[in-house]
């Protein structure tokens, strides 16, 4: 497939529509525009790569491919995005006579996170893309393609949750007079990096026992040695939380093992899968002999 660019970003709840691209994936939709501004100097970025693909016989196109983001709450991008390289897959019909199989949008159906959020309902987003691809088909004359996404984060961020012991815990009081509560725990950015990395906000809750003490302001912690090593900023959890406590942190299936790091020498905790009353270990925990076991000499 040939990866594309149609100038659609999304992430979080709204998205952008820009004819240029400023990144490294993908190649644009949009032709060059001609040195005196009033046309186009040649195909886009995208159809000369389709049309280099074509001319080759060596090579099967299988389809278009594009992505448009992350952490997607608003599909009306995805159906643009989709609009987009249905265009080129009919430009390159027209200009090869080769029409393409699959168009495939990628991924990045957004998920909850804290109490509350909303995330994309899979099946009203299915009904709504399979509509716009049918009326986007119609349009433009050309055959239905087979249609494609790449759902990651949906399918693996809810189905995943891990579990921190609490270490010390440390009340702060604020220069507005509320008191910060620190609650340090056995892991952090190492096994989730991205509060670190994208402000990501996360949920935590007190388990392994009931408590009935006065929720208070907490901030959640890891055992780095690093000031931003936070796993969530802000969350209300029992007063009497203390040492050896569990909590668990919701919704972090992806993005959280997968960009797991070794940082401060800390072993990488065990997966474990769980259902029905019943568990059976994944992956187990990294140990130090895993750790030492590249060093040399
Ligand atoms: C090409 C492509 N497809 C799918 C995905 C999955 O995205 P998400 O986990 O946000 O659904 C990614 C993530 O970067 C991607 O680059």
């Amino acid at each position: 497939m040939v990866r594309v660019t149609t100038g659609v970003h999304a992430g979080g709840h709204e998205f952008i529509s820009t004819a240029h691209e400023d990144q490294k994936f993908g190649l644009s939709v949009v032709a060059p525009a001609s040195p005196d501004g009033h046309g186009v100097d040649g195909p886009s970025p995208a159809m000369a790569a389709l049309l280099a693909v074509v001319a080759r016989p060596e090579l099967r196109l299988l389809g278009i491919h594009s992505h448009i983001g992350s952490q997607i709450l608003d599909p009306a991008g995805f159906e643009v995005a989709a609009r987009a390289v249905l265009e080129l897959r009919a430009d390159l019909a027209a200009r090869t006579g080769v029409l393409v199989d699959e168009v495939d949008v990628g991924g990045g159906y957004g998920i909850a996170y804290l109490p509350g959020e909303s995330a994309l309902d899979p099946a009203h987003v299915a009904t709504d893309l399979a509509r716009a691809v049918a009326e986007a088909a119609r349009d433009l004359g050309t055959p239905l393609p087979r249609f494609s996404i790449e759902p990651g984060r949906a399918i693996a961020g809810p189905a995943g949750l891990t579990l921190y012991t609490v270490g010390t815990v440390k009340p702060v009081t604020l220069a507005d007079g509320r008191v910060r509560t620190y609650v340090s725990v056995d892991g952090g950015m190492s096994d989730n990096i991205r509060p670190a990395l994208y402000d990501a906000q996360y949920h935590a809750e007190l388990v392994g026992r009931a408590s009935t003490a006065e929720p208070v302001l907490a901030r959640v912690v890891g055992k780095h040695c690093e000031s931003g090593d936070i796993v969530v900023h802000e969350v209300m959890l029992p007063g009497d939380v203390r040492t050896g406590d569990l909590l668990a942190v919701p919704a972090t299936g992806a993005y959280g093992r997968s960009m797991a790091s070794n940082y401060n020498l800390l072993t990488r905790p065990p997966v474990v899968a769980v259902a029905d009353g019943s568990s059976r270990v994944l992956v187990r925990r990294e140990t130090v002999e895993d750790l030492l076991a590249l060093d040399v000499g």
